[in-house]
């Protein structure tokens, strides 16, 4: 199954994706964790993002879809994957079109701006594995540390909230439009292409989990 979660910064994508891809078995494929382990590691890549994500910019669509392409030749891919942050552009859409990488689901995650804010500022993550956690709404066994692992937990340095009202912006102005692109899509070509679901990402974890299983299997 290839699923793509679609969702501003903070509506619950991560959180979604580790219970989705662990029913599913799939890799959960995100740009945004790609890039920040190449930020950690100081390779040539995460030199050239590092201050565009810390001051919510996107990474150009060049590098993104290189990073993608690459990542989805990878064995564990398979029997599909889950794509969390991407695609987050019209031409990164277009690019998996033309490179004919078949999506089955495209499942919108969404919450109102003034909800994120207050999401991000809580959340804290394992720099490790990704797993994402918020001090009230999805606190850890121990505080500040990871459930599996016991390491430290940290704040993302865009999780600021100039910067994150900077990645809403950016979302509604270059993201949201996939929304009518996918519906388009579906309507013009049907069962050939992938089904649209919207989801409000509004209440428990648990209950916004069902809704997207619902979605998955309907
Ligand atoms: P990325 O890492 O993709 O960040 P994002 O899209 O901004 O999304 P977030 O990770 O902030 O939010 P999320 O939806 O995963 O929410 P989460 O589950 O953590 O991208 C980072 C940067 O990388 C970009 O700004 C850009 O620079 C670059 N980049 C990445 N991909 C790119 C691309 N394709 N093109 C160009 N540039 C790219 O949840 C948030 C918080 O809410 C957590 O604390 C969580 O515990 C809590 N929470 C979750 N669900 C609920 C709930 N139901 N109720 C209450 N709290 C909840
Ligand atoms: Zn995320």
């Amino acid at each position: 199954m290839r699923v793509i979660l679609l969702g501003a910064p903070g509506a619950g994508k991560g959180t979604q994706a580790q219970f989705i891809c662990e029913k599913f078995a799939i890799p959960q494929i995100s740009t945004g964790d790609m890039l920040r382990a190449a930020v950690k590691a100081g390779s040539e890549l995460g030199l050239k993002v590092k201050e565009i994500m810390e001051t919510g910019g996107l990474v150009s669509d060049e590098i993104i879809i290189g990073l993608v392409k690459e990542r989805i030749q990878q064995d564990d891919c398979v029997n599909g994957f889950l794509f969390d942050g991407f695609p987050r552009t019209i031409p990164q859409a277009e690019a998996m079109l033309e490179a004919g990488v078949d999506i089955d689901h495209v499942v919108e995650i969404d919450v109102a701006d003034e909800e994120i804010v207050k999401r991000l500022s809580g959340r804290r993550v394992h720099p490790g594995s990704g797993r994402v956690y918020h001090v009230i709404y999805n606190p850890p066994k121990v505080e500040g540390k990871d459930d599996d692992s016991g390491e430290d937990l940290v704040q993302r340095d865009d999780d600021q909230e100039e910067t994150v009202r900077k990645r809403l912006a950016i979302y509604h102005d270059q993201t949201a439009p996939l929304v009518s692109f996918y519906k388009k899509l579906e309507a013009e070509k049907g069962a050939n292409a992938p089904k649209y679901s919207h989801i409000q990402g509004v209440g428990s974890l648990q209950e916004i989990t069902s809704q997207v299983l619902e979605a998955l299997q309907g």
